[in-house]
């Protein structure tokens, strides 16, 4: 017997840890259904899963990564409520070039070609939501506007994913709202080390990492709002500014 598909379910990309399991948590908090991305099983993927998620495995960095993941939402879901690209590859740009274009094909892959193909193929689901408006949130980075060139390979394939965000608004108004979320300093990556965390703290006009809470209250607040749509909202502690 087959399970019954899920209506008004949330997908989050990369919920397996950080802030994308956050995010996984809070929307389970809220009663939604919750379809949880993850590439790494880990201890948390089993939690989440055991509170009730749908978990989904998959690699958004292979060609046919979001295609397949699309697919594996329409086989449990016949609704979504909302689909959250948070899932991030993140690293300084190689010194040699071949490895630098093998990075950008990465990042390119799971940052532009994923969110875009689950993009198109969610949309039904998301236009069969049963809640006056349905959200797309791309979570991308200050960096996407104001980019770092040791990091310039990250910060472009993040600028291509806000800018989808923004030809999503249009072509799927007025039933699917589609904003960006731009985290500056939320969480550091554990090989940050002390020097390099002072100086960014530095340059934060809050003085503090903001935590993945920041992040959650963003995304919540735009699944509420029935009245926006194509904003870039930054959650960076005033970074932007330095
Ligand atoms: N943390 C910050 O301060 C900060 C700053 C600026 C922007 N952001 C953005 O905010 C979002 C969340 O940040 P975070 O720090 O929680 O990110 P993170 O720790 O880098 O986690 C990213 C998630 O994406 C998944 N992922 C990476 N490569 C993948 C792939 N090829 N296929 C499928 N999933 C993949 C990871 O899964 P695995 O566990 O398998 O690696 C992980 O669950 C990201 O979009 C990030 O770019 C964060």
């Amino acid at each position: 017997m087959t399970a019954p598909l899920l209506h008004d379910a949330v997908l989050i990309t990369g919920a397996g840890r950080r802030v994308g399991l956050h995010l996984a948590e809070r929307m389970m908090a809220l009663g939604h259904p919750v379809l949880a991305h993850y590439r790494t099983p880990t201890d948390d993927v089993e939690r989440l899963r055991a509170a009730g998620a749908v978990c989904l495995h998959g690699d958004l960095a292979d060609p046919d990564g979001g295609l397949r993941l699309a697919g594996a939402v329409r086989a449990v879901a016949g609704s979504l409520r909302a689909v959250i690209h948070n899932a991030s590859a993140f690293a300084a740009t190689a010194a040699g070039t071949e490895d630098a274009l093998r990075q950008l094909d990465v990042f390119h892959a799971v940052h532009v070609r994923a969110p875009f193909a689950l993009n198109r193929e969610l949309a039904p689901l998301l236009g069969a939501c049963s809640a006056r408006r349905a959200d797309i949130v791309h979570i991308t980075d200050i960096y996407a506007d104001n980019p770092n060139p040791a990091f310039d390979a990250y910060c472009a394939s993040k600028a291509g994913l806000q800018n989808l965000a923004l030809s999503f608004a249009k072509r799927l108004a007025p039933k699917v709202k589609v904003n960006v979320v731009q985290p500056g300093p939320i969480l550091f990556k554990e090989w940050h080390g002390p020097e390099a965390r002072a100086r960014v703290l530095s340059e934060t006009l809050l003085g503090e990492e903001g935590g993945v809470e920041a992040i959650g209250m963003a995304v919540e607040s735009i699944l509420q709002n029935h009245y926006q749509t194509g904003a870039v909202i930054a959650v960076d502690g005033g970074r932007r500014l330095a």
